[in-house]
């Protein structure tokens, strides 16, 4: 199955600045992906927090595949072309305490990336819902002037700095990004998103998936690293991280500790510890 988006959907997406629904995957496959999280959670609690959850890719063959999946690729490649690297794959679990939330903030205010060939692909390992705190995107805002961000490092913020944009957003125009287990979203780096605390009785589980092309420059640091996923890289803007060979050998383990050092230092500079 190939799934490269249509005229439609990429004018959509440029409209809008995100795209939602596509199904790139059964039902069965991302709840055995749901399985392989919760083995990880109970086995690696040390890696589901931090900028070590953003690079599950380099120390387990499950989250490895997941960025590798061909229909994602190709949805994203309709978007940033045929040369893509994975900077980064988050997990997103939001418990149902009704609590946990995202403020409204644009990516593309803080990862330092320098251009906008840039793609987030959030997959749904768990459905999302309005009830359960699904992202929510103000159409067409990747198109406004760069916002200010203030950074409140609230407690119940999933954002590592609490970021919340410095201009008014207009609620009512929100639209609700309902994914069912298999789906994706995707959204550009620039638009205004957030999403409401889980309502619900069960966890809202996600990955997003974070696609940029060889072009693009990291601004923050000097070094930076991504996992090349298609096509090639003649420029060298980020060093290659390695596939693991196994779950947690010694050498991925090793990757992921100068990975994670590296985005802490660059990135993440300005973090307080
Ligand atoms: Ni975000």
């Amino acid at each position: 199955m190939s799934i490269h988006l249509s005229p439609e959907q990429i004018d959509s997406y440029r409209r809008d600045g995100f795209l939602c629904p596509i199904p790139v995957m059964s039902p069965v496959d991302a709840n055995h992906h749901r399985t392989s999280l919760e083995n990880v959670q109970a086995s690696h609690p040390e890696l589901m927090e931090g900028v070590a959850a953003q690079k599950l890719h380099l120390v387990t063959s499950w989250m490895a595949d997941i960025i590798r999946t061909p229909t994602i690729l190709d949805a994203v490649e309709s978007l940033i072309g045929p040369n893509l690297l994975c900077w980064s794959s988050t997990l997103f679990v939001k418990p149902p305490d009704g609590k946990a939330f995202v403020s409204w903030h644009q990516d593309g205010n803080y990862w330092g990336l320098d251009n906008p060939e840039v793609a987030t692909a959030w997959l749904a390992l768990t459905p999302a819902t309005s009830k359960n705190g699904c992202m929510r995107m103000i159409p067409g805002s990747h198109e406004w002037e760069a916002s200010a961000h203030i950074e409140t490092f609230a407690n119940d913020n999933l954002l590592s700095r609490g970021q919340v944009m410095a201009r008014e957003i207009d609620d009512a125009a929100a639209v609700d990004l309902i994914l069912a287990p298999g789906e994706i979203s995707l959204h550009h780096v620039n638009v205004a998103h957030a999403s409401e605390p889980n309502r619900s009785t069960e966890s809202r589980i996600g990955i997003a998936i974070r696609y940029i092309s060889p072009r693009v420059r990291q601004n923050r640091g000097n070094t930076d690293s991504a996992t090349l996923v298609r096509g090639t890289d003649s420029i060298g803007n980020f060093q290659h991280e390695e596939r693991p060979s196994r779950d947690f050998a010694p050498d991925a383990m090793a990757q992921l500790a100068r990975v994670v050092e590296c985005r802490v230092s660059s990135v993440y500079q300005d973090m307080p510890k």
